[in-house]
């Protein structure tokens, strides 16, 4: 079987380079696509509280761990704290237990804030509470639930903590304020999205990079992403007998991300792990970086108005 490479994390921890991301995997097809990826040789698993899926999860993991196919230490969870519900500090432990117990496992590898944007808590179920059309949300400083997260690492239910959706500016007063440095950073990044100077921020930090939405969504409603029939990436894809995806996520790896493709299909999920036996020559490397034109999916515009909103207000 072969395993994605890891890398070292800035605290020391090994993190695959390559993992399954499970929004919108729900019942037997997460089951079954959670299952598959890991005899595969998958050993990053992504997924959040929003994504309802975290004890489907857990119960592949613990089936798999009782017949002796998978230690636990050797699957890297990477979960959120619960949809930016739970910011107020004091709520953090309770959260973070909460998703251990779906989990069914003692620890979590990777803690990210999922936004820096404060949602307000109603009830564990209700994720997104409304006003209208607009996200009822708080003025919860993310820098203090940052520091609710680190007591989650000397708890030891938590290795490393990270961040999602934040920008530079955001990043760097955690950076300056935090004990425990975050590890990992996770956003949108695809070939129309490289978010050059943040990853050079992360790097100069050596703070890994994530890259969800690493496909650029291409079943969404919005229209296929161009790399998938753009002339060039047809071209290198051929030359290597690779798809235009698998040349996606080998070209994220390549400019130093971490990509974490979401795939309910058996032949996207091996599809997507066998991109191990080539590299992009520089050359190739540039004509893939023309793709870059900042095209953002997720905007997040029912938080826009909020302080901590992380994008610039681009046309919408
Ligand atoms: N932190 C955040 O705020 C945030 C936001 C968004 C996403 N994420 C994480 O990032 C993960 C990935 O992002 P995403 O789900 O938005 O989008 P994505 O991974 O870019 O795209 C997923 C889509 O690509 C298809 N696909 C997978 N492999 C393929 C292949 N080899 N060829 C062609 N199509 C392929 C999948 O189809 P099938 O399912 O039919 O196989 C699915 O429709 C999420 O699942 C989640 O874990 C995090």
């Amino acid at each position: 079987m072969k395993l994605a490479p890891t890398v070292k994390l800035n605290n020391g921890y090994e993190m695959p380079i390559l993992g399954l991301g499970t929004y919108q995997l729900k019942k037997s097809r997460c089951e079954n696509a959670v299952r598959y990826a890991l005899e595969a040789g998958y050993r990053l698993i992504d997924t959040a509280y929003l994504y309802r899926n975290e004890g489907l999860i857990g119960k592949v993991l613990k089936g798999l761990i009782s017949k002796r196919k998978i230690q636990r230490s050797e699957v890297f969870l990477v979960t959120k704290v619960p949809w930016d519900i739970y910011h107020e500090p004091e709520r953090v432990r309770y959260a973070c237990e909460l998703q251990l117990k779906l989990l069914g496992v003692d620890y979590i590898d990777l803690y990210l804030m999922h936004s820096p944007v404060g949602v307000k808590y109603v009830t564990d179920d209700d994720l997104m509470p409304h006003e209208g059309d607009k996200l009822c949300t708080n003025a919860v400083d993310f820098v203090d639930t940052y520091k609710s997260m680190e007591r989650l690492v000397d708890l030891g239910l938590v290795r490393s903590l990270g961040v999602s959706n934040f920008n530079i500016l955001q990043l760097e007063r955690l950076w300056q304020s935090c004990r425990v440095k975050p590890a990992a950073l996770q956003i949108e990044c695809h070939p129309e999205l490289i978010q050059m100077p943040l990853m050079e921020f992360c790097k100069a930090r050596d703070i890994a990079v994530v890259a969800y939405s690493p496909l650029g969504r291409p079943k969404s409603c919005r229209a296929l992403p161009s790399f998938y029939t753009d002339a060039h990436v047809l071209a290198i894809a051929h030359k290597y007998g690779k798809t235009p995806a698998q040349l996606a996520l080998r070209y994220l790896i390549d400019i130093g991300t971490l990509p974490i493709p979401k795939a309910a299909q058996e032949l996207h999920i091996s599809e997507n792990l066998d991109i191990f036996d080539f590299c992009l020559t520089p050359l190739e490397l540039q004509q893939l970086g023309k793709l870059n034109r900042g095209l953002r999916i997720w905007k997040f515009v029912k938080a826009i108005d909020h302080q901590h909103y992380p994008y610039e207000h681009s046309p919408l």
